[in-house]
């Protein structure tokens, strides 16, 4: 077909689901593992459904030469069975089946990275979410739970190490060159939970005590010569493992867990049962190589894989459409998990406006564009598209709703009832806010909206004061605009956390109506349920400043019209460290969108004094902890700026906060060197929250310094990138080099760095990935020179970190370039896409979306985009995943 519009690929539906027409109750592999040919042989014991309405038995395969097929020990001749597209239907079956299925795979070939692939000679699995069904013919569905016993057999010299799910109950040698184990998983779990490794890795290993005195056997697999990079990993495992039996009472339920590090890996990492595979990036650490911000992604991620141990593997999903019922709440699991390791207040909040800087900038964003869904979609193309921030990020917003509206002993009552009804279970979202619902006797019907509607809803703000009566009234309206299939929104059951500043910035005693068994709180959550409702509040002496959806209190965007006499005051004084913070956001915003215009119309650029002062009192208040200035004084992002507008100048915002930058500067340079002087942490490295946060000062510092640089500063850097002995400080000097505005000399030697550091760090692939990543980001990069760095011996498009790193940098990290006027980024991004298609269908369809909003842009853009969209539509066997962006993006 050659037209710009894709052909709209066949979706399927949630109403349609149908249980299962039969059952498997055990799973026996047999694997002859060979990266050329790998031999499987599958023996399944099925039955009947009888509840099911669907008669046939119904198999799932994909890229598979079916070898053998065998029911109840007879060969099925090709005229008993049916194959269409993946799906394999045996009519008549009867109500017992054994089924052997032998099949034929190519790891080598498999590029895609799901089912048995190879990464760097080593044998790995991703069977989420439908990756198992090309390593055998199987009912590939979440909702058919099995046990399984896996034997592996391999070149032991190739292969030394065979690793899959639960238990080693055998191993040995084969005679011929090969060795064998046998591995039993004691507990039922769906296939997209199934994984094997096998091949040349070493271990850190430890025995590990649970609260019960039960020990069990840790694991860390890495590749040799990773050894040194581990013992991060292992610490936050055993945090990880500490805090659910602390904070929910869930014990590990295996022997021994392992987790293996891989650097081919589409995502970040999997919860395969007492197996989890993870990406390089979210194992390997220590100083020389790793980030604090690597150091914090680590600790997440081994939380998160270890929490879905209970919610995803012993409570699973019913159907793909439930996805967000486990990683909606095992992202609020894991946040919750890295809140509690820092412990305080200052701590937490800073993990909560991370995670909201995160939620706002690409949540906000696919909720306001062609590829907006509801936490539980209706419908889907290719689930793996639905690994989305929506599904996660949102999905964790869905349930700290929860937390807020029933508080920590409530919320943790449902957990309980939520474990106590299904464990073992494959359940829906409905499922746990009954358990909410029920445990709490609270009425959460409304709350079903969340799930079913997309789109961010709006709260707007009304107050009126009336000074006499010493009443106060707040008056909040809510709306959601149209998404994709749903122009009408029903009003949402929204939690408002809340409280009234008096004029020297203390909490007012609250007296409102309707929550008198709260009366004379400092604050409180109001619960806004209709289109409009007004809450009325007593006693009021004199007129407030609102401090509204404290600590965000629900995925919302709040419409209210502060002076900057109100901001200020919050940004002083607000009790709740979210609101200080977002008080300065509003502060800068409003600045940077007024000079976004002031650009665009080539009007002379100022900064007010209000602004710089209030700048300046932040970056100097000793009182507050300097991770908390860091987040206050980082102006908004150009992806946040860009959400004010409803049509889109990259450059002209780019000038604009880089003109705000650099005015600070020039103002607070005598300010920003003592910061920088003062936070300087000589000695050893250590990643604790404590060190961590004045790094992080003192790199804004730097990072500020260079934005209106003199050979001093310059200076600064250059000798904090050669004397610093961790990855932090060096790569945070790195950046500022890499991005400041010199002159030819100063240019010349910070290239001198960038040079330097890929010498040193040549045999880092993580190290090498950062390196592309700043050059992708750097505002002087344009499209010539990604083609160069593309031409680069160290790049290719198949390892998915090295693509990301420098295509995904520049096409989703660096508007103003990527959207240079003569649409040469659109150009390259269409190639991209066609490329990656053909290799990692996947990965081509998380860059398919960088061109999500191209409606926000100029005219001229748009056309450009457009074009670029309908090229790769036009490109000849165009896989699901990026059939459906492209078809979604253009309709
Ligand atoms: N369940 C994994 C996690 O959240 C994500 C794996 C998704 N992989 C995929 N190919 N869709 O940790
Ligand atoms: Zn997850």
């Amino acid at each position: 077909m050659r037209n710009d519009t894709a052909p709209t690929p066949q979706a399927i539906y949630r109403k349609d689901y149908v249980a299962p027409g039969y059952w498997v109750d055990t799973v026996e592999m047999g694997f002859d593992l060979d990266l050329d040919h790998t031999h499987v042989a599958t023996r399944l014991t099925m039955r009947r459904n009888h509840d099911s309405a669907e008669k046939d038995l119904v198999l799932f395969g994909a890229s598979l030469k079916l070898l053998q097929l065998r029911m109840n020990g007879v060969n099925l001749k090709k005229s008993a069975y049916s194959i269409d597209g993946e799906i394999m239907r045996i009519p008549n079956a009867p109500d017992q089946v054994v089924l052997e299925i032998e099949t034929r795979i190519q790891p080598v070939k498999n590029t895609s990275l799901s089912g048995l692939y190879a990464s760097n000679g080593n044998f790995i699995t991703q069977c989420e979410a439908e990756g198992f069904r090309k390593i055998t013919w199987f009912p590939d569905r979440p909702d058919v739970m099995a046990k399984y016993t896996v034997m592996l057999r391999a070149d032991k010299k190739k292969f030394p190490v065979l690793l899959a799910n639960g238990n080693l109950i055998e191993q040995g040698d084969l005679g011929d060159g090969r060795h064998f184990a046998k591995w039993e998983d004691p507990f039922k779990k769906p296939s997209y939970l199934f994984a094997l490794v096998a091949g040349k890795l070493v271990c850190q290993e430890e025995k590990y005590q649970l609260q019960s005195g039960r020990k069990v056997l840790l694991q860390v697999w890495v590749e040799d010569g990773n050894l040194d990079k581990t013992q991060h990993a292992m610490d936050s495992l055993k945090n990880s493992i500490r805090w659910d039996e602390e904070r929910f009472g869930l014990e590990l339920d295996l022997d021994r867990f392992m987790i293996v590090a891989t650097s081919d890996f589409n995502m970040g990492a999997m919860e395969n049962k007492g197996l989890n595979i993870f990406n390089t990036k979210y194992v390997l650490a220590n100083p020389r190589i790793a980030t604090d911000v690597d150091y914090a992604g680590i600790e997440s991620v081994v939380g998160h894989e270890y929490f879905h141990n209970w919610t995803g593997n012993r409570v699973t999903c019913r159907d793909w459409f439930q996805l967000s019922l486990k990683e909606g709440l095992t992202v609020f699991r894991d946040q919750e998990f890295s809140a509690d390791l820092v412990g305080t207040a200052t701590g937490r909040a800073v993990k909560r406006i991370e995670d909201v800087r995160i939620l706002r900038q690409v949540q906000f964003s696919e909720d306001a564009g062609p590829m907006a869904h509801p936490v539980r979609p209706d419908s889907f193309v290719e689930i793996n598209n639905f690994y989305t921030v929506t599904i996660y990020e949102k999905g964790a917003e869905v349930v700290r709703m929860y937390y807020t509206l029933l508080g920590h002993d409530g919320f943790r009552k449902g957990m309980d009832l939520y474990f106590a009804r299904h464990d073992g279970q494959a359940v829906e979202c409905d499922d746990f806010r009954a358990a909410m619902a029920d445990s709490s006797g609270r009425d959460l019907t409304q709350f079903e909206r969340w799930y079913s509607q997309a789109g961010t809803p709006h709260v707007k703000v009304q107050t009126a004061y009336d000074a006499a009566a010493q009443i106060y009234e707040i008056t909040l309206t809510q709306s959601c605009a149209a998404t994709p299939g749903q122009a009408e929104k029903r009003p949402f059951h929204i939690p408002v956390a809340m409280g009234l500043l008096d004029s020297a910035g203390h909490d007012m005693p609250l007296h409102c109506d309707g929550y008198e068994n709260q009366s004379g709180a400092n604050s409180l959550v109001l619960e806004l349920t209709d289109t409009t409702q007004t809450f009325r509040f007593s006693q009021i002496g004199s007129l407030p400043v609102p401090s509204l959806l404290r600590n965000f209190s629900a995925p919302v965007i709040l419409d209210i019209e502060y002076s900057d006499d109100d901001l200020s005051h919050l940004l002083a004084h607000d009790s709740d460290p979210f609101n200080r913070w977002e008080a300065g956001q509003r502060l800068a915003s409003r600045r940077l969108v007024r000079l976004t215009k002031a650009v665009q119309q080539g009007e002379k650029l100022e900064l007010d004094q209000l602004f710089i002062e209030a700048w300046r009192r932040i970056l100097n208040d000793e009182s507050l902890d300097p991770s908390f200035r860091e987040l206050m004084l980082t102006l908004p992002s150009e992806a946040m700026i860009a959400e004010e507008f409803s049509v889109v100048d990259p450059q002209a915002i780019h000038t604009a906060r880089q003109f705000v930058r650099a005015t600070l500067t020039q103002h607070l340079r005598a300010d920003l060197l003592r910061i920088y002087e003062t936070y300087l942490t000589p000695g050893k490295y250590s990643p604790d929250a404590a060190s961590m946060a004045k790094r992080s000062l003192k790199n804004l510092a730097l990072s500020y310094l260079l934005e209106w640089v003199d050979d001093s500063t310059l200076a600064l850097a250059l000798t904090q990138f050669d004397e610093a002995e961790n990855m932090t400080d060096r790569l945070a000097a790195l950046t500022a080099l890499t991005n400041f505005n010199g002159s030819g000399k100063q240019v010349k030697q910070a290239a001198k760095a960038l040079k330097k550091f890929y010498k040193e760090f040549k045999h880092e692939a993580l190290v090498i990935d950062k390196w592309f990543m700043l050059q992708a980001t750097a505002h002087t990069t344009d499209v010539k020179t990604i083609c160069e760095l593309m031409e680069h011996p160290a790049f290719t498009l198949t390892n998915p970190n090295r693509a990301r790193s420098l295509i995904f940098g520049f096409c989703n990290a660096n508007p103003s370039r990527f959207h240079a006027a003569d649409g040469s980024g659109y150009t390259l991004w269409a190639e991209l896409v066609i490329a990656l298609n053909k290799i990692n269908p996947q990965v081509a369809a998380r860059l398919a979306r960088s061109l999500d909003r191209w409606k926000k842009y100029p005219g001229h853009l748009q056309a450009k985009m457009k074009a670029a969209l309908g090229k790769v539509a036009a490109a000849k066997n165009l896989s699901k995943d990026v059939a459906e962006v492209i078809s979604k993006a253009l309709a």
